[in-house]
């Protein structure tokens, strides 16, 4: 259903339309009008069962605060079942709000939209497609980009997440974590001005994600993309992020906030470092340490 409706949402936005013929992904400079902001504000998302008794409602994220200032990148880590991806859903238009304010660019965020795309867990591919036709799926849903420009852009996509041999193979063709980019790769056809993510390479061998990774960083500088990420892997979370948040149990809010101090762009010998140990370990210490820090706290 949610999947469903985010390929429905994906539409194109800006450079799809350039008379020139679609841009290079990898080396056009990003407009500044690309990349969004992000706030919220005291946010409450419940979850009503249809005979809406006070017992059938579950709240799932309560009191939650967070800003994300356009080319961001913030990583989402909290225990499970806290509310991550039902925020996610939020954001991306899925689910209302039942409490506070979630705007994008000042603007209430009234439901899905192009300016949004989003990568799951599970590469949600259509499997009849062949790799380019998924990739082109948001653009030709959008009407606005003629084929010719959809696929020109859709292989320079390809080429930008390591793919450009595997177009016109199929998605039962391709290994899960070549799956996962080609989902990437699609979220990124629409040119979004914020990429959610959620968890998208759990179920990724652990080699495999390092390198998927250091490739979505790689992406992101390119493009220049807000990105909002959940993951459960608080050393993903450290490697990617600007600042890490910290979600508390249910009802989920943002306990703390963790900036991180590494310089751009990162790489894969970072995750060695002392510097960067300690912080996760700070992480992990705001994550299972047991107390309930100072809502709002950030930490540098
Ligand atoms: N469609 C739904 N209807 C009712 N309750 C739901 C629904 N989806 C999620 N919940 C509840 O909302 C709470 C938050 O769920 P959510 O999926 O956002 O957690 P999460 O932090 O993403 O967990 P995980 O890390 O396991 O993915 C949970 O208690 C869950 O049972
Ligand atoms: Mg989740």
């Amino acid at each position: 259903m949610l999947r469903k409706q985010t390929l429905e949402g994906a539409q194109p936005v800006r450079g799809s339309s350039d008379p020139a013929g679609s841009p290079s992904v990898a080396d056009t400079p990003a407009e500044a009008s690309r990349t969004a902001h992000l706030s919220a504000r005291n946010v409450r998302i419940e979850y009503r069962a249809p005979s809406e008794s006070a017992s059938d409602v579950t709240l799932a994220v309560d009191n939650a605060n967070l800003e994300l200032q356009r080319s961001d990148f913030v990583c989402v880590v909290g225990p499970s079942g806290c509310g991550k991806t039902t925020f996610l859903n939020a954001v991306a238009g899925f689910l209302p709000i039942h409490g506070g304010s979630l705007e994008l660019d000042g603007r209430d965020i009234p439901g899905p939209g192009p300016d949004r795309a989003m990568v799951f867990q599970q590469a949600s591919l259509l499997p009849w497609r062949k790799v380019i036709d998924n990739v082109t799926y948001g653009l030709e849903l959008g009407r606005t980009t003629k084929k010719k420009q959809a696929r020109e852009r859709a292989r320079d996509l390809l080429d930008l997440v390591g793919l450009s041999g595997f177009a016109d193979r199929y998605p039962a063709q391709l290994s899960g974590g070549m799956q996962q980019r080609v989902n990437l790769a699609r979220a990124l056809a629409v040119d979004p001005a914020l990429l959610l993510l959620d968890e998208p390479f759990a179920s990724i061998d652990a080699q495999t994600r390092e390198t998927m990774q250091a490739e979505l960083l790689r992406v992101c500088a390119a493009r220049d993309v807000t990105a909002l990420f959940v993951t459960h892997d608080i050393t993903e979370a450290a490697f990617l992020a600007d600042r890490v948040c910290v979600f508390s149990p249910r009802p989920g809010h943002i306990v703390r906030e963790v900036v991180v101090p590494f310089e751009r762009p990162r790489d894969q010998r970072l995750r060695r470092s002392p510097e960067f140990l300690a912080l996760v370990d700070e992480i992990a210490e705001t994550l299972y340490g047991g107390s309930d820090p100072t809502a709002g706290e950030v930490i540098h």
